[in-house]
């Protein structure tokens, strides 16, 4: 059995997660966690949220699901949020073409390749459809838009979309959430919540599903001057696999410091340098093995439209490595496109601190003529300047101005225009922030905790399935047992889970069947400690106290339980 085939028999049989909706057949893609997963998802949102918001000092928001059209539009999700599609002519199946490029080949990435040369290596390589094994050859590729719509209200006028990342969701409300923020850069905002992908071969669980949750922080900056606090993390050290590495015959994972990563140009942003460092810290922290992690770069026909630069941290399970975070560098792109789409200020004001006064040129209203010399009609340098004359620093360079006619650039005297030159007295500038934005999958993150957290051992004799989960995330802290449903051992059992909840702890009362399974089943939900009440409970308020990865048993009183237990599995 592959380590996934074990993992979701142990996630359906424990409830941490199954199909949804099987009574109906199910749909791929959908999963619902049940009691153990939605309380191991939660530990994993609550670490997520005190590391990257409180720690931070980033404000939370929760935007809804399903956005208007136009959103998109500017986003850029309708035009090319693409997957590549091949269908199989004999039997109609739907399969994602570079998947079965990775699948059947060495190629790694196929995702970067153009449709085209995707549709000759299927050929070259006689990729036949794995749902009835007909050859795909000469099948054609096409883009499959990925997001789900729907209508907002009656009728068809108001078409919608649930949202394919949590992000847009921010960045539509840009204007006000910097209002918030009072126009002070730089400020993070993060979401946690649903994201949507009609995704065409859902597959491996909890790994590509078509609904899911993300938690992302999307992170404004001034880049002219705001600078990440390097030193906090510049000694943590990040397993690199660059694009260089991976285009090298002989490339492999480097294992740099932040601070080398930055001074060797490994990684070119310091943000995301920064996020590497202390997202490093708290996957060990939820329990990733960093014995099967990397920070693998995008290669450059990898990057989303969205991105100049990308690293993933991705976990191995099973051989293959899993995606379960995207550090993008996303510039002003969102920004710009809302801006230019909604025609709303998507900058912040910057104040500076002494006003400044500055030389700009200023329009004559009535000049039509710039000088047949510098091309173009009388309209369309009139729009030029027109351009011009709403503030263009960049345009305007002491003696000189330089216009756009018609794709061609002059730079012309100010003598020769119609401009005058004025000083104005400026308080401040509008600045774009650009974005760092690190963007988790919670879903996968709890699939790789759990994959790497199951463990088999035995004890007295016996083969044990447990799960190592750091106490923290464990869905549930302690179970309480009565070594025997007789004598009072029960009420008394019962008493101490009540005030263990009522002290705050995750707690399974479990009174059924011999003392050795009661361990067992909570070892395989990875709960760290097991509390017993036997006879001498009864005489001398004691407990047994079983800690779950070494089996060791000791006594300790009842009295400051509570207390034991939360130092124990405190993060
Ligand atoms: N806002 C950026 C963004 O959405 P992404 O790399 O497409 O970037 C971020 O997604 C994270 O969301 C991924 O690293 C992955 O953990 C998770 N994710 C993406 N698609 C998923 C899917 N179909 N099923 C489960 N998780 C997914």
């Amino acid at each position: 059995m592959s380590e996934g085939e074990r993992l979701t028999e142990l996630a359906k049989r424990r409830g941490f997660y199954f199909p949804a909706a099987g009574a109906y057949g199910g749909a791929a893609g959908f999963w619902t966690y049940g009691p153990q997963g939605a309380a191991l998802k939660s530990n994993v949102e609550d670490a997520w949220r005190d590391r990257f918001v409180v720690r931070e000092g980033h404000q939370e928001i929760s935007a809804p699901d399903v956005m208007p059209e136009p959103v998109f539009e500017a986003s850029g999700h309708l035009d090319g949020f693409d997957d590549m599609i091949i269908e199989c002519a004999e039997c109609g199946a739907t399969h994602r073409a570079d998947h079965l490029v990775e699948d059947n080949t060495d190629i790694e990435e196929a995702e970067s390749l153009p449709n085209e040369e995707v549709m000759d290596i299927i050929a070259d390589h006689d990729i036949a459809c794995p749902s009835c094994h007909a050859s795909l050859a000469g099948e054609p590729v096409d883009n499959f838009n990925l997001m789900f719509e729907t209508n907002i209200g009656p009728g068809t006028s108001s078409p919608g979309y649930l949202r394919p990342e949590t992000a847009q969701g921010i960045f539509v409300e840009f204007p006000q959430l910097s209002e918030y923020a009072r126009n002070q850069l730089p400020f993070g905002v993060a979401q946690i919540g649903k994201a949507y992908r009609n995704e065409i071969s859902p597959r491996k669980s909890l790994v590509r599903v078509r609904e899911f949750t993300q938690a992302e922080l999307e992170h404004f900056v001034d880049p002219e001057e705001d600078e990440p606090p390097l030193s906090e993390v510049e000694d943590v050290i990040l397993p690199l696999y660059s694009a260089e590495s991976q285009q090298a015959d002989d490339g492999g994972v480097e294992h740099l410091t932040v601070g080398e990563a930055v001074a060797d140009g490994v990684v070119t942003s310091d943000w995301v340098a920064y996020y590497l460092g202390v997202a490093k810290g708290w996957y060990e922290r939820i329990g990733v093995d960093m014995d099967r992690f990397r920070f693998r770069q995008h290669l450059p026909g990898e990057l989303a439209h969205y991105a100049s630069d990308c690293w993933d941290a991705e976990a191995e399970i099973d051989g293959d490595w899993i995606e379960i975070t995207g550090f993008a560098y996303r510039g002003d792109y969102d920004l710009e496109k809302h801006a230019e789409h909604s025609g709303e200020d998507f900058t912040v004001f910057k104040q500076y601190d002494e006003p400044v006064t500055v030389e700009r040129p200023t329009v004559d209203p009535d000049m039509s003529y710039l000088g047949p010399e510098f091309g173009g009609d009388a309209q369309t340098v009139a729009d030029a300047l027109e351009a011009l004359a709403e503030r263009n620093p960049e345009a305007f360079d002491g003696d000189e101005v330089t216009v756009e006619v018609d794709g061609d650039s002059f730079t012309v005297p100010v003598a020769e225009t119609n401009f005058s030159v004025e000083e104005v007295t400026e308080n401040g500038e509008h600045v774009r922030p650009h974005v760092v934005e690190p963007s988790f999958g919670v879903g996968r993150l709890v699939y790789t905790v759990l994959a790497h957290a199951y463990t088999e051992d035995e004890v007295d004799g016996e083969e044990r399935t447990y799960l190592d989960l750091p106490p923290e995330q464990a869905p549930t802290t302690v179970g309480v047992f009565p070594l025997m449903d007789k004598d009072g051992m029960a009420d008394y059992a019962r008493e101490i889970a009540g005030a263990l909840r009522e002290a705050g702890h995750s707690v399974t009362y479990d009174d059924s069947g011999a003392i050795g399974r009661r361990y067992r089943r909570q070892d395989e939900i990875g709960t760290p400690y097991c509390v017993t009440v036997d006879y001498e409970s009864l005489e001398e308020d004691t407990v047994t106290l079983r800690e779950r990865d070494s089996t060791d048993q000791k006594r300790v009183s009842i009295d400051g339980l509570a207390e034991t237990l939360e130092r124990l599995t405190e993060g």
